[in-house]
């Protein structure tokens, strides 16, 4: 088996590639470099340099590694952006993921992992979000992925491809600080960003129908995220065929309040949050059930909050010097 990982040099795409060769696994990274690091990949993991969109590099590099699966996360993933430039959006997560469907059919590559997002439910208004609660995107971005979701299905369904899209609840920490997000698009970095420049960190609205008023979200330590993607590839090579759509969270709430609460402890920054209005788009709570991952992939979630903004801290600091 070889497992090929586009976005490999990315946040998380370097985390599964290490996670995935650190359990014996042969894995060879893709990725254009448009968002990533070659030097976050291990050193046992070769990277081609170039673009999932580009379907006769998809030919060789499948030839030459011999690849037998595909873990893919190369992707646009800002939901601003995608509302400024949603035809980008489409053409790059939805075209460029069915170009990448065609590769590994005409390759005859049986194994799919796809990256998508807790984004393809939009704001239920549900305790536990469960694979089930129907999907309703309030963005481009949530759009895509739910598009992608269809598409990876629909695919392997036509050429016999089995097939795990994984939801991503929110993303954070690093298993090495070398490996951290350096993208600013998330609460914790943004928390971050707040504090090295010596400002408060803000709070989109405290209104909100949940315990503290501030909005609720389930937060994954990306290691648990990586070692998901193992349990889904290991799932797949085990010959489970069809398709299988899991969350991938906590199943535990935690507010904006707390998290910030926790940053500054650990951080040692302590400043008191500002609050300003509402974002729109933002759901009140979004939590996962956990359920379904734990029972088809055999996989739990081990670290906690504590971790995932330890982690994140060390990785900002080495990166970012006040
Ligand atoms: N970070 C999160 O919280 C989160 C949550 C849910 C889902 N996701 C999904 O996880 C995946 C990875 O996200 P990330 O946070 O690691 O982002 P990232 O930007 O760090 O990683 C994406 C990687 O893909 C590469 N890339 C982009 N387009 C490419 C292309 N056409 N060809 C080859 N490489 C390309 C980039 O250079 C980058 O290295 C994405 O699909 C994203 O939508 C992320």
């Amino acid at each position: 088996m070889t497992w090929l990982i586009t976005g490999g040099a990315g946040y998380i795409g370097a985390h599964v590639a290490r996670a995935m060769a650190g359990a014996g696994e042969r894995v060879v990274a893709l990725d254009d470099l448009s968002a990533g690091n070659p030097a976050r990949l291990p050193s046992d993991v070769p990277l081609v340099e170039g673009s999932s969109l580009d379907g006769d590099l998809l030919k060789r590099v499948f030839a030459r590694y011999a690849v037998t699966g595909v873990v893919h996360l190369a992707a646009r993933k800002q939901v601003a952006e995608s509302v400024a430039q949603p035809t980008r959006y489409y053409r790059e997560n939805v075209g460029g993921l069915a170009t990448l469907l065609d590769a590994v059919a005409e390759a005859g590559i049986g194994r799919f992992v796809f990256s998508s997002s807790a984004a393809v439910y939009g704001s239920p208004d549900v305790d536990l979000i469960t694979e089930d609660t129907p999907c309703a995107p309030v963005n481009p971005y949530g759009e895509t992925k739910l598009a992608g979701e269809w598409l990876v299905r629909a695919a392997g369904r036509a050429h016999g491809i089995s097939t795990v899209c994984l939801r991503y609840f929110n993303v954070a920490g690093a298993a090495a600080p070398e490996l951290a997000d350096t993208g600013v698009f998330n609460i914790v970095p943004m928390v971050f960003d707040r504090l090295t420049r010596d400002e408060a960190p803000r709070i989109f609205g405290d209104d909100y129908p949940t315990p503290d008023g501030t909005c609720v979200r389930d937060y994954i330590h990306v290691a648990d995220l990586a070692e998901a993607h193992l349990a889904a590839a290991r799932k797949l090579d085990t010959g489970a065929d069809g398709d299988l759509t899991v969350n991938i969270g906590r199943g535990e709430g935690v507010s904006v309040r707390e998290m910030i609460t926790t940053i500054g402890e650990v951080s040692g920054e302590r400043r008191a949050p500002l609050v300003e209005a509402r974002r729109p788009g933002d759901a009140p709570r979004a939590v996962a059930s956990a359920e379904r991952a734990a029972k088809e992939l055999g996989w739990t979630a081990r670290r906690g909050v504590r971790e995932m903004v330890e982690s994140a801290w060390a990785g900002w600091q080495l990166h970012h010097e006040r």
